[in-house]
């Protein structure tokens, strides 16, 4: 270990940079539309058990390895097991960096663009129509994703402890009651029994389909930061001292409840103005712009409040994923924190643009059916992320001792480190394989 790597400032620091990465568009945005696309509550119910099983168990794992090997996520696998064939999780979770913050960029910066909108007088067109008029412009989009990225690199640069751990306190707080308040007036639209009972009365007959199954895995790591390394990362500036299992669970708590009061403040809408909840990756961005309408005087400052702590907690999430990548480079290549910051954040930008202009010019850019973005997405989040999860699973599973697994985890010899061991080395490997083979039509 370099004697200047940095490590958090306290262990609440450390729980509200890891939440800052968790609580992001994940949460609002990606939750939205993919419960919208995959039937509502029976996705849900999935969705839950994914967290609960195989989610809080792996970012246990995570937070296990980095705090062991105190390095990056590939110098992880290097330290702690070399020469091993382990470290293919490290590699994959760089590469996850890469591909997810390059199309994450581009909602973000959409995000900060309805803030300047609001900011400026509000959306006073058709929220439908402003939408695709803005996404399908050629060079607007690129601008604003550029612009996100520049602030991402801006708080990576500056460091770890400086950049993340004040900005969180504030905002993340801030963000839940604004959803909170939200979802209570987007009850008074007149769409709500209709939203509840598609959030919470399961259709049975949309569980034969493997491809729920999968989506609801993917969502989950995507929203818990999981299967890439961001958490082992972030577990790797901890002190020695600090405990694991209660920051695990309070990360997946507070997540999965942002996410359900996401979904409470959006379908109640969705219903009441009649929009299809299939509709896909615009849903938030035509959603919430007639909440705000309907409103009258009082929407244009609930607009600006609301786009920027979405854009905020964007960049909490953005700047974990960046940081993966730089600490990677900075210690491979022996570069300073700042000169891997921008030439990393300069890539991944120039990788987004694509991602962006698939909704416009090049919507005829397809793989499979997907967009551009849909299709960066759908391999890392559907697929990297929940290998990247399965191997680690394995790792600390089979590739550690039991006693040092446990006294890593800090769950010591106890019921829930017994549980939590077999979930690694049985049930979550198994799980993920299942839903991969199932989604491939294997079975
Ligand atoms: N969890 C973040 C969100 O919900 C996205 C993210 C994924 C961040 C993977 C880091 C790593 O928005
Ligand atoms: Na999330």
């Amino acid at each position: 270990m370099s004697p200047t790597r940095e490590q958090w400032g306290s262990r609440l620091g450390f729980i509200l940079a890891a939440m800052g990465s968790a609580v992001g568009l994940g949460n609002i945005w990606r939750f939205s539309y993919v419960t919208g696309e995959n039937g509502g509550a029976a996705f849900l119910l999935v969705y839950i058990l994914c967290i609960a099983l195989i989610g809080i168990p792996i970012l246990m794992a995570e937070f296990t390895i980095g705090k062991k090997a105190q390095s990056d996520v590939v110098g992880s696998f290097q330290k702690l097991a070399p020469g091993k064939p382990w470290i293919t999780a490290g590699i994959l979770g760089v590469a996850s960096a890469f591909i997810i913050l390059s199309f994450y960029a581009v909602i973000a910066g959409w995000s900060v663009y309805y803030f300047v909108q609001y900011v400026i007088g509000g959306i006073n067109t058709d929220p439908g129509d402003f939408f695709g008029g803005f996404i399908t412009d050629p060079v607007q989009p690129i601008l604003w994703q550029f612009i996100f990225m520049v602030l991402t690199v801006g708080v990576v640069y500056v460091g770890v402890k400086k950049g993340i751990e004040a900005a969180n306190k504030i905002l993340m707080p801030l963000l839940a009651v604004l959803v909170i308040v939200l979802a209570g007036y987007s009850f008074t639209l007149g769409g709500t029994q209709e939203a509840l009972s598609f959030l919470f009365t399961p259709d049975w007959s949309a569980l034969t389909n493997p491809d729920v199954y999968l989506a609801a895995l993917g969502q989950a790591f995507f929203s818990l930061s999981l299967g890439m390394g961001a958490l082992i990362t972030y577990g790797s500036y901890l002190k020695k001292e600090d405990k694991l299992p209660g920051a695990a669970v309070s990360v997946a708590g507070l997540d999965t409840g942002f996410a359900i009061l996401a979904g409470l403040m959006i379908f109640p809408a969705v219903f009441a103005f009649g929009i299809n909840p299939a509709d896909g990756p615009g849903l938030v961005f035509v959603v919430l712009p007639g909440i705000f309408e309907s409103l009258g005087g009082m929407g244009q400052v609930f607009g600006i409040l609301f786009f920027f702590l979405l854009a905020a907690a964007a960049l909490s999430s953005a700047v974990s994923l960046l940081e993966v990548a730089v600490a990677y480079f900075m210690r491979q290549f022996n570069w300073s924190r700042k000169q891997t910051s921008l030439i990393i954040g300069a890539i991944i930008f120039l990788l987004g643009i694509p991602s962006s202009l698939g909704m416009g010019v090049w919507s005829d850019v397809t793989f499979f059916g997907k967009d551009i973005l849909d299709s960066m997405d759908f391999i890392a989040s559907n697929v990297f992320l929940p290998l990247g999860g399965l191997i680690i699973a394995l790792f600390i599973g089979w590739g550690w001792k039991r006693v040092d697994a446990l006294e890593a985890s800090d769950f010591g010899e106890s019921t829930w480190g017994t549980v939590w061991l077999g979930i690694l080395r049985y049930f979550a490997p198994i799980a993920i394989f299942v839903i991969f083979l199932r989604s491939i039509g294997l079975f």
